[in-house]
């Protein structure tokens, strides 16, 4: 168990040195990217897609010689990729085959907050938990992972996690979507291998902003290269690290399509030649290659101060190696890119129901830390709130909300950048710069049962920045947190 008490304050010194700073971030690609396999599932007597879902303690090989203790679903290390259309009704059949609790949650999911697989709905060892709701959003690349109270960062570190993708039959032709073909899950992780390949997860690399792993992997490959055989392929990019923050780029600087973020598809491409992405947040990005070309994706530092700054965020590395691209020598041609991709409704945000402040500090939000029996506010349904978040310390957050997707309104004041004009549920923080975002509450009334909003460093998360909030009618209180299962 890593140590959930490390230091506050007085560890950051120490903290940031603890990082491996020596790894020289460049790779010889020589291991073929895993794909995770898409999920199975069977129509019930209803028409429901019913997914079944085991976690499970298992060993994964990253590299030569030990295999490495991990945990997973359904297998031993991460999970598989499940998919549903929008309006399908899904029903998942968790059991829990850990020898400790858990929970499944699925990130960026509109659904009622007892089916969120927060940390009310904990599964016991051997138990099984069974959610279901009408998928009812669009086309986008969520995610699942554990989300224990002060254990979701242990769970996701050692390997709990996949991808949710949500399909629309309303997205226009032309973006790449054979999975695994010319559509590639890319889930992102740094992980620290102490001695006999095994995950370290001692007390000396989990610094203030949670564990720093020298070494990245994808899909659970490390050094990995994908074949690709295709004009165009579509990157799902999943930051399903604990704390490390990626601005994803290629080793030539070549410009990308920019399709998609946490929730769902851009109102059109939007070309750049970056792509930030912290603790949660997804992107999808098409990529064009000529034939016989290789392609590097790295992470460069992040956009967010000084070097002193920017170092601390990499851990050290200036930048480091994630994907080689191996395009064939003859690619078979893809469908140029639609010009719209989705409908972008704006949000009305004239008469907000609510305007709320967030101020992140530490492991706390607004000098509070997370309490599973404290609920925090009420929203009310089927309303528009305004909250404006802002980190007031020089550690990395992001800010997280369960059950609605929103929408960002400014960074610092400013419009959002283009990155953030879509939808959104994980959001960067940079220190001192208050981020405004609208959100729109659906009508899952239940008084008793919350959602969580949180800072997404699983570690700042287990150790106290969350908040949780409840769903009311008009003019109702709210309840006592009641555990749902
Ligand atoms: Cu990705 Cu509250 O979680
Ligand atoms: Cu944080």
């Amino acid at each position: 168990v890593p140590a959930a008490t490390a230091s506050l304050g007085g560890g950051l010194a120490v903290a940031w040195a603890a990082a491996d700073t020596t790894t020289a971030g460049r790779l010889n690609f020589t291991n073929r990217l895993a794909i995770p396999p898409l999920a199975t599932s069977r129509a019930d007597e209803s028409g429901r897609r019913v997914f079944d879902l085991r976690t499970t303690a298992g060993e994964h090989q990253f590299r030569p010689g030990r295999a490495t203790a991990t945990l997973g679903v359904n297998g031993g290390h991460l999970g598989p990729t499940l998919r549903a259309t929008r309006d399908e009704t899904v029903v998942i059949n968790l059991r829990n085959a850990l020898s400790e609790p858990t929970s499944l949650h699925w990130h960026g999911m509109h659904l009622p907050a007892a089916m969120d697989g927060g940390p009310h709905q904990m599964i016991e060892p051997g138990g099984v938990w069974t959610p279901t709701w009408r998928v009812a959003q669009p086309a986008a690349t969520l995610w699942y992972h554990p989300h224990p109270h002060q254990q979701t960062a242990r769970h996701v570190y050692l390997g709990m996690a996949g991808l949710f993708i949500v399909d629309d039959p309303t997205t226009p032709a032309g973006l790449p979507s054979r999975y695994g073909v010319d559509d590639i899950p890319v889930i992102v992780q740094d992980k620290q291998f102490g001695d006999d390949n095994q995950l370290d997860d001692s007390e000396a690399f989990w610094t203030s902003m949670g564990i720093l792993g020298d070494t990245i992997c994808v899909n659970g490959t490390l050094a990995p290269y994908h074949d690709v055989t295709t004009e165009r392929v579509r990157l799902r990019l999943l930051n399903a690290s604990n704390a490390r923050i990626y601005r994803f780029g290629f080793s030539d600087d070549r410009p990308f399509a920019l399709v998609g973020t946490d929730g769902g598809l851009l109102a059109a491409p939007y070309e750049t030649a970056r792509i930030q992405l912290t603790p949660g947040e997804r992107a999808e990005i098409v990529v064009t290659l000529r034939p016989g070309e290789r392609a590097v994706l790295r992470s460069y530092p992040p956009e967010v101060g000084t070097n002193v700054w920017n170092a601390r965020f990499s851990g050290g590395h200036d930048t480091l190696d994630v994907l080689q691209l191996r395009a064939a020598t003859q690619l078979s041609p893809s469908p140029p890119l639609p010009d719209r991709l989705a409908d972008l409704p704006r949000t009305d945000t004239s008469t907000p129901a609510a305007i709320r402040t967030f101020q992140l500090s530490g492991y706390s939000i607004n000098g509070a830390r997370m309490d599973m029996s404290r609920i925090d506010f009420a929203v009310t349904r089927d309303t528009t709130e305004v909250w404006e978040i802002t980190a007031i310390d020089e550690a990395p957050h992001n800010f997280h909300v369960h059950e609605a997707q929103f929408r960002v309104l400014s960074v610092g004041g400013a419009p959002p950048p283009p990155e953030l004009r879509g939808w959104k549920d994980t959001v960067h923080t940079p220190p001192n710069t208050p981020v405004r975002i609208a959100l729109r509450f659906g009508d899952y009334v239940d008084r008793n049962t919350p959602y969580m909003y949180h800072c997404h460093l699983l570690y700042h998360e287990d150790q106290g920045l969350m908040g949780q909030f409840v769903v009311v009618e008009p003019g109702q209180s709210p309840g006592k947190p009641h555990h749902s299962r």
